[in-house]
C-alpha cells in the first residue's frame, strides 16, 4: 500500500509530485523517489525514510527540472526499506521508469528470464522486473509495451511509467491496486492512488477499474482496457477540499480526527433516521424491503477496526432483528469454504474502500451468490463501486493510520442498519425503534462531552505510558470495545495490550494479572454490568491496577479500581461507541508522551491494498 502521484503539464514536475507526495504519506513511509524526464533523460531521486529525506535530498543534490514525472512513496513488501529499493524502478540503459502499488507474486521466475536474457537487476524488489520487460518489449509503442509487460505479470499492480522514447507522456495501470486519474484544467494532468494527491489541483477525478489503463499527455488523457480497445469512464467530482486533508490546528491528524466525532456522527445519520415511522433510510442500499426481508442470514466481513465494528453489528442483528450472523476475517474467509449463498447477505466493511482482502471477499461472496453491501467511507473507492449496494459514513477523509471516527460512525450505522432489519423483521417495534433513533440523536452531544476528559485521560496516561502492557476486558457490546481499545494503543504506542471477553479472562489471561499489570475495565450501566463488578474484583485479587470506564453517577466501582473514567448514559447498543473515544484519546495520549509518530506508526500504513 504505497501511494503513487504523476503528473504531466506545464510547470515544473517535481515541487507538485513532492507536494502530492506529501498527502499520501499514510500509505506508507519506507522511503521516496520520483523521477522526471529532462531534456529527453530521466533523472530519478530516491531517498529512505520519510518524504521529508527526499525533500532534503532535492534541496541539496538539485531539483530536475522538467514538467513530466511520477514518483512513489513506499510500504516495503519485497526488499528492505532502502534507497536502493526505493522507486522509481529504471531498466538497464535508463528509458523506463516504473512506480508500482502492489505485489508481482512471480517476480522471481520474470527475474531469472530477464537475467538470462542479459538484463542487469539492481534491487531486492519484485518491481524492477517491469522495468526490465518495458526495455525488452519496447518497439515504439510505451502503451503496447506496458500491456506486453503486464500480459506476463501475476499479482497486483497499480503502476506509472514514464521513457525517454515517448517523454511528455505517462502510462499508468491497474489491477488490484487504487488509482485514479486527477483532469487538470489548462494542459496538465495527473494520477494518483487516492484524490488526497490531486484534490489541491482538480476535483475532477476518472477511477480506473482492474484490466484498466490510461495514457495521459499535457493536452488530454486516454482510458483503454488492458486487453485492448478504448474504455469510457466517467469523470467524477470529488466533493470535499483540501481543508478536510490538513491538521486543523490539531498537532496531529488522529487527534483531529478524534474531534471531529461529533460531527461525523451526525454525518452518518443526516437524512436517515424517521423517529415518526421509526425507520431508518438509505439510500444506496438498491435492495427492496423484500428483498431485505427476504435474507436468511447476515455475514459481516472485515479487516482491524472494521472487523471490531463488524462484530458489534452481530451483537446487534442477533439481538435486535433476531437474524444468524456470522463475523469474518476477510483474509480468513477468502481463502476457507464459508457457507453463504443466494439467501445470504454478505456486508463488507472498510473504511478505505481498498483492502485487498475484504475486497477480494467481496468477490468471494458475490461469486457464492450472496448479495454484497459496503459500509465503506471512501467514496468511490473500489468496494463501492464493486459492491451491489451500500453505505456511505461520510466522515471524510481519515488521515491517521489508527481509524478513529470511521470506526464510530460505522458503529452507528450497524445500529441504523440494524434498526431497518428489526423493522422490516417485525422484531423491532415502533417504541423501541423510537428509543435507539433518540438515543442515537444524542450521542453527537454526549461525544462532545466526552471530548472534555481530554486533559483528564491525558493525567492519566501519563500515570501508564511507560507500562510494557495492558489488558482490555468488556462484555456484550462491550467486548468488541476492548479489543478496538486494545488495538490502537497497539497500533500507536507499540505497547504489547490485548482485549479480552471479560469473564474469559478467568480461563488463562487472569495469569498475566499482577501490580504491573493496567487493566481497563470497560464497564457501563447495561446488561451485564453485575457481572463485569465480579471480574473487577477478580483483578483487583491479584493486584491489577484498574480503569474503568463507568456510566456518570456510578460510584460503585470507585473503591474498587484505581481510576474512573466516566461516560454519559445511553442503551445498551450505543455503550461502545461513548466507551471508545476515552480509550482513542487514552491511546493518543499515551503514545504522544512516548514520542511515538501516532499518524504514521511503524510498520503500518493507512489502506492496506496487498495481501
Ligand atoms: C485500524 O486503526 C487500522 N488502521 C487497521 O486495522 C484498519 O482498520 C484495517 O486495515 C482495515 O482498514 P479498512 O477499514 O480501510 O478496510
Amino acid at each position: 500500500m504505497c501511494g503513487i502521484v504523476g503528473y504531466v503539464g506545464h510547470r515544473p514536475a517535481a515541487p507538485l509530485l513532492v507536494e502530492g507526495l506529501h498527502r499520501l504519506e499514510y500509505r506508507g513511509y519506507d522511503s521516496a523517489g520520483l523521477a522526471v524526464l529532462v531534456d529527453g533523460r530521466l533523472e530519478t531521486r530516491k531517498a529512505a525514510g520519510k518524504i521529508a529525506e527526499l525533500e532534503k535530498l532535492l534541496r541539496n543534490g538539485g531539483q530536475p527540472i522538467g514538467t513530466c514525472g511520477i514518483a512513489h512513496t513506499r510500504w516495503a513488501t519485497h526488499g528492505a526499506p532502502t534507497t536502493q529499493n526505493a522507486h522509481p524502478h529504471v531498466d538497464c540503459h535508463g528509458h523506463f521508469a516504473v512506480v508500482h502499488n502492489g505485489i508481482i507474486e512471480n517476480a522471481g521466475t520474470l527475474r531469472q528470464k530477464l537475467e538470462a536474457l542479459g538484463h542487469t537487476l539492481r534491487t531486492e524488489t519484485d518491481t524492477e522486473v517491469i522495468a526490465h520487460m518495458l526495455e525488452e518489449a519496447y518497439a515504439g509503442s510505451l502503451e503496447e509495451a506496458v500491456r506486453a509487460a503486464l500480459r506476463q505479470v501475476q499479482g497486483t499492480y497499480g503502476i506509472a511509467v514514464v521513457s525517454t522514447h515517448e517523454p511528455d507522456k505517462i502510462v499508468v495501470a491497474r489491477r488490484g491496486s487504487p488509482l485514479l486519474l486527477g483532469i487538470g484544467e489548462n494542459g496538465e494532468n495527473f494520477v494518483a492512488s487516492d484524490a488526497a494527491a490531486v484534490v489541491q489541483h482538480t476535483r475532477r477525478v476518472v477511477y480506473l477499474d482492474d484490466g484498466e489503463m490510461a495514457v495521459l499527455t499535457r493536452d488530454g488523457y486516454r482510458t483503454a482496457s488492458l486487453q485492448g480497445g478504448a474504455v469510457t469512464k466517467e469523470v467524477i467530482h470529488v466533493d470535499w477540499d483540501l481543508a478536510a486533508i490538513e491538521k486543523g490546528g490539531h498537532p496531529h491528524f488522529m487527534l483531529k480526527e478524534i474531534f471531529e466525532q461529533p460531527e461525523t456522527l451526525r454525518n452518518a445519520m443526516r437524512g436517515r433516521l424517521l423517529e415518526e415511522e421509526g425507520m431508518v433510510r438509505f439510500g444506496g442500499l438498491n435492495l427492496t424491503p423484500d428483498e431485505l426481508t427476504a435474507v436468511k442470514n447476515i455475514t459481516l466481513i472485515g479487516c482491524g477496526t472494521s472487523w471490531h465494528a463488524g462484530l458489534i453489528g452481530e451483537y446487534l442483528l442477533e439481538e435486535i432483528a433476531r437474524i444468524p450472523v456470522e463475523v469474518e476475517y476477510a483474509s480468513e474467509f477468502r481463502y476457507r469454504n464459508p457457507v453463504v449463498g443466494p439467501d445470504s447477505l454478505a456486508i463488507v466493511i472498510s473504511q478505505s474502500g481498498e483492502t485487498a482482502d475484504t475486497l477480494a471477499a467481496l468477490r468471494e461472496a458475490r461469486q457464492r451468490g450472496a448479495t454484497v453491501l459496503g459500509i465503506v467511507n471512501v467514496v468511490g473507492s473500489t468496494i463501492a463501486r464493486e459492491a451491489d449496494g451500500g453505505i456511505y459514513l461520510h466522515a471524510g477523509p481519515e488521515i491517521g493510520v489508527a481509524s478513529t471516527k470511521a470506526f464510530t460512525s460505522q458503529v452507528a450505522t450497524l445500529v441504523m442498519f440494524t434498526v431497518l432489519m428489526g423493522r422490516l423483521r417485525g422484531t423491532l417495534s415502533l417504541i423501541q425503534a423510537r428509543e435507539i433513533i433518540a438515543a442515537l440523536r444524542k450521542l453527537p452531544e454526549q461525544v462532545e462531552k466526552l471530548l472534555g476528559l481530554n486533559d483528564q485521560i491525558g493525567e492519566l496516561a501519563r500515570l501508564y505510558k511507560d507500562s510494557t502492557n495492558f489488558l482490555y476486558l468488556g462484555r456484550g457490546y462491550n467486548f468488541p470495545a476492548a479489543l478496538e481499545g486494545a488495538l490502537k494503543l497497539k497500533e500507536i504506542s507499540y505497547i504489547h495490550a490485548e482485549g479480552y471477553p471479560a469473564a474469559e479472562m478467568k480461563h488463562g489471561a487472569i495469569a498475566l494479572i499482577d501490580e504491573n499489570m493496567p487493566v481497563v475495565v470497560i464497564a457501563p450501566n447495561d446488561a451485564v454490568y453485575s457481572k463485569i463488578v465480579s471480574n473487577v474484583e477478580e483483578v483487583k485479587a491479584r493486584g491489577g491496577r484498574i480503569i474503568a470506564v463507568v456510566t456518570e453517577g456510578n460510584h460503585e466501582l470507585k473503591n474498587k479500581v484505581d481510576h474512573l473514567i466516566t461516560i454519559p448514559e445511553t442503551i445498551d447498543p450505543l455503550t461502545p461507541i461513548l466507551a471508545t473515544v476515552p480509550l482513542q484519546l487514552l491511546a493518543y495520549h499515551i503514545a504522544v508522551m512516548r514520542g511515538c509518530n501516532v499518524d504514521q506508526p511503524r510498520n503500518l500504513a493507512k489502506s492496506v491494498t496487498v495481501e
